[in-house]
């Protein structure tokens, strides 16, 4: 497995690739690296010549008061993960080779970026975009790989991609989930043990909206009352946001038509973490 730091070595690195007419699949990331990134690893892997993996947590995309100083490091594990996947390459920029001159020059996401989570996190999404331009530009991929989990994440960066042009193909890949269906992700490192119990009502409210969603409701605020009922019933969880949106462009529903996507964020203790699901219509 490679180890690049620098912009002009993973771009030498891409052109010759490219130049060969190899495909590049990138899989970007902030590190701290579980079942989650490691099945878009795999995922990519089985799609591509190559793949590369970028581990950089982005300033940008992280508020003041927000965790940017205790998100989890663990550089050495997670480079032993990913050569165990026989990962080709690996991109470590740091601060200065990602923002030389700052993040002034930045990608404004508009009101996609203000909702949902946007709305409790000004600015994020706009971060995210930024970097990962940023990092499009450096591993010039062919292929890249996001998770579900980060739904509104995907549907930003894919009107970045519409919008800007950028020659990149995104794909979205399923939520990996614990046992009692707790979402992976790398915050729910900060969970205590009584708190990660409490965390399997994200995804047991989520199930209950879409019973009920297939068993024919289509009214919106009604399926999100039953939602926040299950979310209320676990001491530990203070909802932010439960919503029904179009998984196209994230716009609200009058009135529920399927497919839709039911996400929510939800404060466990102090750790926010977020899910969804999207509700298709029944096979057959
Ligand atoms: O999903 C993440 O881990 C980050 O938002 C990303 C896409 C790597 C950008 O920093």
């Amino acid at each position: 497995m490679q180890t690049i730091k620098i912009i002009k070595k993973m771009r030498a690195f891409s052109n010759k690739l490219r130049s060969e007419g190899r495909t590049i699949g990138f899989v970007p990331t902030m590190g701290a690296l579980h079942e989650g990134h490691l099945s878009l690893v795999r995922r990519s892997k089985s799609e591509n010549d190559v793949t590369v993996v970028s581990i950089f947590i982005n300033p940008t995309q992280f508020g003041p008061e927000e965790d940017f100083e205790q998100y989890p490091r663990n550089m050495e594990s997670d480079l032993g993960k990913l050569s165990g996947l026989s990962t080709d390459a690996v991109f470590i920029p740091d601060d200065t080779e990602m923002y030389p001159e700052g993040p002034a020059v930045s990608v404004h996401t508009g009101h996609i970026g203000e909702i949902l989570c946007g709305a409790s996190r000004p600015g994020h999404f706009d971060g995210v975009a930024t970097v990962v331009a940023r990092l499009f530009n450096a591993v010039m991929p062919n292929r890249t790989y996001f998770g579900q989990k980060d739904y509104q994440q995907t549907v930003v960066i894919k009107k970045m991609v519409r919008e800007q042009g950028l020659d990149a193909e995104i794909i979205v890949c399923p939520i990996i989930r614990e046992p009692d269906g707790l979402a992976i992700s790398s915050r729910n490192a900060y969970l205590n043990t009584g708190e990660r119990k409490a965390a399997a009502v994200l995804h047991k409210a989520l199930k209950h909206g879409e019973d009920l969603m297939k068993k024919g409701a289509d009214d919106p605020s009604q399926v999100i009352k039953e939602m926040e009922k299950v979310i209320g019933s676990e001491p530990l969880a203070e909802p932010e946001y439960v919503e029904i949106v179009s998984p196209e462009d994230l716009s609200s529903m009058i009135k529920i038509s399927i497919p839709a996507c039911l996400c929510l964020a939800v404060k466990i203790g102090t750790t926010r973490l977020i899910d969804n699901v999207i509700v298709q219509k029944n096979a057959g």
